[in-house]
């Protein structure tokens, strides 16, 4: 299950990742937000987030406008880590080296067919589990 929340600079681009999700029989919960009224992008970080943490859901996406507000509320909460990827590239490394549990996508900086292609990269690419990535993410866990 794929948890998936924005704030309303998002919203157009989850709306369009949804999509995506549906017609490839991938299982999502939708967090919200749920039009493009104005809303604080903290608090979708925060219920996606904690919906990884408690285990409902195995992985989350998170867009706002930039992309950039929202991964920092979400790599303040322990145990995530989330990046901001714009990039088919950014994505699979991120997953291989950093077994990043959040992705964080700018609904104003990327367009939706990119955007899917790096959300199913980063969907699909497994952690390396090399030791010197397990070293690295242990130094982050228990700083
Ligand atoms: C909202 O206007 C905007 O600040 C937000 O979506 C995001 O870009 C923040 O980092």
């Amino acid at each position: 299950m794929i948890a998936i929340g924005c704030d309303h600079g998002g919203f157009a681009l989850k709306q369009e990742i949804i999509e995506h999700f549906k017609a490839n029989n991938i299982e999502f919960k939708d967090f919200g937000c749920y039009s493009t009224d104005s809303v604080d992008y903290p608090d979708y970080a925060k219920v996606v987030c904690e919906s990884v943490l408690n285990g409902e859901c195995e992985k989350g996406v998170l867009i706002c406008g930039t992309g950039i507000g929202i991964s920092i509320a979400a790599n303040k909460m322990p145990g995530i880590r989330c990046a901001l990827c714009h990039d088919v590239f950014s994505a699979e490394a991120t997953r291989e080296h950093n077994d990043t549990n959040v992705i964080a996508l700018g609904g104003r900086i990327i367009g939706p067919s990119h955007a899917i292609k790096v959300v199913d990269t980063w969907l699909s690419t497994p952690f390396s589990n090399d030791e010197r990535h397990i070293r690295r993410i242990e130094k982050i866990e228990n700083r």
